[in-house]
């Protein structure tokens, strides 16, 4: 492996932190590394992978004014490259405005997730409470062959190089982002159509917008998605023909929201109301439908069958999870991000075009988050979701599920004792024709070796464990969602292959 230090940045958190979403697996790196020829600790490297699996990460640099949420860490992005049986990797922050600005600082200027408002020092700021850092930590996609990091509470998306992770600017569709409210995080890539879907949400009525940029990167439509008062949604999805938007009833309590106190709560009496509209669709085209009081924070996919719309998700048991019966001060001020308090678990809801009915079903027992399917099957018909199993009461992930959405048969792999994964992404094999011919990738945070590894499985075969693993120069902290990249696809949007390039060929 051939290792260059490309950057660091400096860190003011503090030598003793005892935050747990600072520190172990969480632990933020302040190195921005470039290694090629990646060391195989185990297996090969198939020689049918080709292009990058990119994840996002909350990696943040300096204290909270008061109170750290794992949300509000600055973004860093992880770059592994594969192709002819190499592989490389890179990790550099995404520059975003706020990040700059602190770093000149040297100090927290913005007020964090769990934080007031008024607590910001900077009276600027963005996000859907407004007078937050636009921290792009959240996701990562990639559209027209440039990958997109966003934000969960609405920001900016910031343009990167999808080999090297350097930030190349803000997105601007063309002079037409909706900088005033920014987009949310979970934009959707559809790659038959080259079109991006996204929506953006806020205090202000309509509440939600929702909008499509095409393949030449002008936003084609932007519509209001008028909702009874400001929510927290966190994804869509999307059809062959319609979007999925949701008004969910786990949203800032309204009457401390007068007090400006932004404080989520279930109204468990309130339904779920997903609204379907058609993709180039007016408001007065909204259908909505009604199902059983939840929150979701991740949908799978969505498809058409026939007149009705079937979507996949993440249904919560639990969204306001009880305080009762936990010790630990942190597992209880961050019990709202452990999979096994809020129950979250595979579920089917099917919204019939004709008589506006929904029926729904739970398809597993089985508690997981962060579902991942064939990119090819976005917006059809999907039998597998690759998904991650939870540690109890932490906001970490400690193996995957691969759920058979047709038979209900699963198969699952524990990464180990002291071993921590994130969302791992399906990269179909080069030539393959099957939903399941694939491999699926992840990063691991690996505190028995204090090290990180690349980890790939075979997509059919979960339960074999990795067909290899790979070795990082460091250990990097846990984080959440992924992409993968084809190298045909980014080869067509680039003049120059600097995959080639980066790995050496
Ligand atoms: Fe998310």
């Amino acid at each position: 492996m051939e290792i260059e230090v490309l950057g660091k940045l400096l860190s003011t958190l503090p030598a003793d932190d005892d935050h747990p979403y600072r520190t172990g697996p969480w632990r933020p790196q302040t190195t921005e590394w470039k290694a090629d020829d990646l060391t195989v600790v185990a297996g090969e490297i198939p020689a049918d992978l080709d292009g990058v699996y990119l994840r996002n990460t909350e990696n943040p640099l300096h204290p909270a004014v008061k109170n750290y949420h794992p949300f509000d860490g600055d973004g860093m992005v992880h770059v592994v490259g594969f192709r002819d049986g190499k592989a490389f990797y890179r990790n550099r922050f995404v520059r975003t405005d706020g990040m700059l600005a602190e770093n000149e600082a040297q100090r927290p200027l913005w007020a964090g997730t769990a934080e007031m408002p008024d607590w910001a020092e900077r009276e600027d700021g963005w996000g859907a409470r407004r007078r937050m850092k636009d921290a792009s930590s959240t996701d990562i996609v990639v559209h027209r062959g440039t990958a997109l990091s966003s934000f969960w509470m609405c920001g900016d998306l910031y343009r990167l190089d999808p080999y090297s992770a350097r930030t190349l600017g803000k997105e601007s569709w063309n002079g037409a982002f909706p900088y005033h409210l920014g987009v949310s995080a979970h934009p959707k890539v559809d790659d038959r159509t080259g079109e991006m879907l996204f929506f953006n949400y806020g205090k202000e009525a309509p509440y939600m917008h929702y909008g499509v940029v095409d393949e030449n990167n002008d936003l084609v439509h932007y519509v209001d998605i008028p909702l009874p008062g400001p929510r927290l949604p966190h994804d869509m999805a999307f059809t062959e023909n319609y979007a999925i938007l949701n008004d969910l009833p786990m949203f800032w309590d309204p009457e401390l929201l007068e007090h400006n106190v932004h404080f989520p709560k279930f109204h468990r009496d309130t339904p779920s109301r997903f609204a379907v509209i058609p993709r180039r669709g007016q408001p007065s085209d909204i259908k909505w439908f009604e199902a059983d009081p939840t929150y979701v924070l991740h949908f799978v996919n969505a498809y058409e069958v026939g007149e009705e719309i079937v979507l996949e998700g993440f249904y919560q048991g639990e969204p306001e999870p009880t305080a009762d019966g936990i010790t630990d001060k942190w597992q209880r001020a961050f019990r709202y991000l452990a999979l096994d308090h809020f129950q979250s678990r595979l579920h089917r809801w099917r919204f019939d075009l004709r008589t506006g009915q929904t029926t729904e079903e739970r398809l597993t027992d089985t508690i997981t988050e962060f579902g991942m399917i064939n990119g090819r099957h976005a917006g059809s018909k999907h039998r597998y979701v690759y998904a991650a199993s939870g540690v109890d009461g932490w906001f970490l992930f400690n193996g995957l599920v691969r759920h058979d959405t047709e038979t209900g048969a699963e198969e699952s792999f524990h990464l180990g004792e002291g071993v921590f994964g994130s969302e791992a992404s399906m990269a179909p094999r080069v030539g393959s024709t099957g939903e399941d011919d694939g491999y699926l990738i992840t990063l691991t945070t690996d505190m028995n070796d204090d090290a990180s590894y690349c980890v790939i499985f075979d997509a059919a075969r979960v339960s074999d464990g990795p067909v290899c693993k790979l070795a990082l120069p460091e250990r990097i902290s846990s984080g959440t969602h992924s992409t993968w990249a084809a190298g045909s696809e980014l080869r067509r949007w680039r003049e120059t292959d600097t995959a080639a390039e980066a790995v050496g060929l």
